[in-house]
């Protein structure tokens, strides 16, 4: 238990709200914390972490103070006796945002994993994603980091499930939601965003008719984690808790293979091209629309 944790023994487990407090709550936890509380705790050890001094080149250049991790946690160790390593995007470093430096920690960990993969040591990949997607200030080179790290989740998924855990309130966006999609799995609490263009950038460019981005029901009715899964987009919903998040991620490293999503455009395109004959969607109506009248039930487009 962490220090996030209700630590009160006294608690009535029977009063109204209880269980809600006895939770270890994950979104509260920084990127180190979540990453330290999915793996077991004998054997953890970070990679590239403060101490080496990664800092981006780039952000000080535009007045920005730098970050010895620059924002990204890359744990190895064990997940219930089985080698893993965890990439925990930080959320509260420039949006979680995806530069140079903290690219290259994910991406050059995830081909390291392959490398091990192939030659027959299983390494779990798993991501836990709190990110606005390319940092803005690195642009290109953001980019092209994220196009490395989705092409070595291509590959490790043949070998391994790779898992990807979207938790808090800043969500997942723009090319870091296309490397959640191609991950095997997708485990989101109800508090996550997975979405291409984030709510602020939709009103921004497309004006306030198209989205409100302060209209919190709409937004999370759209892209929300409850609405991702339910409409087959995500695969596991779960509570905001430390141990839960970790028995759900453990769950997928033990499911069967499913076929990636990315495998399955003519499915998708389906269904994208139904809801755009429809004129206006709510929450409700995409679900139903998504589900029902264009083909398949919710779940099953792994
Ligand atoms: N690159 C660089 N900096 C970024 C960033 C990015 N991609 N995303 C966020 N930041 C910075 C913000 O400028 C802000 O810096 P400041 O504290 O110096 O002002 C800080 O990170 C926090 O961002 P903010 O937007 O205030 O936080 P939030 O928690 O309200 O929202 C997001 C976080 C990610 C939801 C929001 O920033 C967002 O919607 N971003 C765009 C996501 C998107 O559409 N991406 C795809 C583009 S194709």
């Amino acid at each position: 238990m962490n220090a996030h944790a209700n630590t009160n023994t006294d608690a009535n487990p029977d009063l109204p709200g209880a269980q809600v407090l006895a939770r270890d709550s994950f979104i509260e936890m920084n990127a180190r914390e979540r990453a330290r509380s999915l793996l077991d705790a004998e054997g953890q050890r970070e990679l590239l972490g403060p101490f080496d001094a990664l800092y981006s080149p780039w952000l000080p250049r535009q007045g920005i103070v730098a970050q010895a991790d620059d924002g990204v946690i890359v744990l190895r160790g064990q997940l219930d006796g089985r080698e893993a390593v965890v990439l925990a995007v930080e959320g509260r470093f420039q949006g979680g945002s995806i530069g140079e430096v903290c690219g290259a920690k994910i991406a050059g960990s995830l081909e390291l994993a392959l490398l091990d993969c192939e030659a027959g040591r299983p390494v779990l990949p798993v991501l836990l994603l709190e990110t606005g997607g390319v940092r803005l200030q690195e642009a290109n080179l953001g980019l092209a980091a994220i196009a490395e790290i989705q092409s070595a989740v291509v590959a490790l998924r043949r070998h391994v499930p790779v898992v990807a855990v979207v938790a808090g309130m800043v969500g997942c966006f723009g090319g870091m939601s296309l490397v959640a999609g191609l991950c095997s799995h997708i485990v989101l609490t109800r508090q996550a965003r997975l979405g291409m263009n984030g709510p602020e950038v939709i009103e921004q460019e497309a004006g306030l008719e198209e989205l409100d981005a302060g209209d919190r029901r709409l937004v999370w009715g759209l892209i929300g984690g409850e609405q991702r899964v339910a409409c087959g987009l995500a695969d596991v919903l779960v509570e905001d808790d430390a141990a839960q998040v970790r028995a759900r991620v453990l769950d997928c490293t033990r499911a069967p293979p499913a076929a990636a999503r990315s495998s399955q455009v003519q499915l998708w395109r389906a269904r994208i091209e139904a809801a755009a004959a429809d004129a206006v969607l709510d929450a409700r109506a995409l679900r139903g629309l998504w589900n029902g009248n264009a083909g398949q039930p919710a779940g099953d487009g792994r």
